[in-house]
């Protein structure tokens, strides 16, 4: 039938040289810009987050890890963390079975085409983004994996390696909460229990941009910003992130064996805006095909999410003129996670 179509599909089409003119996109719209390849923009040096340090026993190195972590997440809202300690070959098996899964027949991943935001598992391409104008060079799957862990069937051993994986991450999310947690002044803790990460949302999403024969016509993901606390991005080597820094794109890439993790609107919402959620999106390339996994880490679905009432009140010596214990305004509204999510219909 005739949506059956990736873009995998398309860009395997024989000697296809241009693409087809709803993937082109307009200098018109104000999202946008006609010049959207790489070698356009700046690269960025993002912090680096050496993981081992914020685990460090040595109580003066976690410190220092712990301020360059916040520091981090209120100048950029991206860092590149190394020493994560998660293996190498895990993180190679993923990435494998990951193409594996998009090399499945179209009839096999169609049958987990989105039907609404909240379904466990989501095979999309933009041919299925009818409200779209104009269409995005990648194909995805979305699957929930925690509280409740989802899987497709196939390839043979997804559903084991994506389980031993979002584990990894979640774990390694959930210290790097700690630690912004504790940049924030409150206790390592405070985030988990308050957010209760115990049954925290956590989404795989894994993003698959074909070469493109018009890269520079071509978006792979528009701009957006993640929902949750904490998205932890890996890659197959291949670039195509840029993040909005100081007004500009940037191109941000990774070191070999690290992530890229970026804070979420839930943490800029719980720290009433000292963190910043910012916006990123993908662009393409003409030589190689690029994936790209990002497990978003979110609060509990029904988790009500609003600024921390500790951050709202001044601290001593903040703000000379004020009295310590004045109130400061919330600049969010609270609500829940789940409410959240359906306002914004994913992303
Ligand atoms: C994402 O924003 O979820 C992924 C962007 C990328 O492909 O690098
Ligand atoms: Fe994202």
């Amino acid at each position: 039938s005739s949506n059956l179509s990736s873009v995998k599909i398309l860009a395997e089409s024989p000697g296809l040289i241009s693409i087809p003119s709803k993937y082109a996109h307009q200098s018109t719209n104000t999202h946008f810009t006609t010049a959207s390849v790489q070698e356009d923009f700046p690269q960025a040096s993002i912090p680096i987050i050496d993981f081992s340090f914020l685990s460090s026993t040595d109580s003066e190195q976690r410190l220092k890890a712990i301020q360059e972590l916040g520091k981090a997440c209120q100048d950029w809202g991206f860092f590149m963390v190394v020493n994560h300690g998660i293996p190498e070959r895990l993180i190679k098996a993923v990435i494998e079975v990951v193409d594996e899964f998009f090399n499945l027949p179209e009839e096999e991943k169609m049958e987990y085409e989105t039907k609404h935001v909240l379904d466990p598992i989501r095979y999309g391409t933009s041919f299925n983004a009818s409200k779209e104008q104009t269409f995005f060079w990648r194909d995805y799957l979305k699957v929930l994996v925690h509280p409740h862990f989802h899987s497709p069937n196939n390839p043979k051993h997804f559903s084991e390696l994506m389980m031993e994986y979002c584990q990894r991450t979640r774990d390694l999310a959930s210290k790097l909460v700690g630690g912004i947690s504790q940049s924030l002044g409150l206790e390592e803790d405070y985030i988990h229990k308050n957010l209760e990460l115990e049954s925290s949302q956590q989404i795989f999403i894994a993003n698959y941009y074909p070469p493109c024969p018009q890269p520079e016509l071509a978006m792979g993901m528009p701009p957006h910003s993640d929902h949750g606390l904490l998205t932890v991005l890996l890659q197959n080597g291949v670039g195509g992130l840029q993040i909005r820094h100081g007004g500009k794109w940037v191109n941000v890439n990774a070191l070999p064996n690290s992530f890229l993790v970026n804070t979420g609107d839930h943490l800029e919402i719980f720290s009433n805006g000292r963190y910043k959620s910012v916006l990123h999106r993908a662009v393409v390339n003409n030589k190689a095909k690029r994936i790209s996994i990002a497990v978003a880490n979110g609060p509990a679905m029904d988790t009500n999410v609003g600024p921390c009432p500790r951050l709202l009140v001044r601290q001593k010596n903040e703000e000379g003129d004020h009295q310590e214990g004045t109130e400061i305004e919330a600049k969010y509204n609270a609500m829940k996670y789940r409410e959240y999510v359906e306002l914004q219909q994913g992303n």
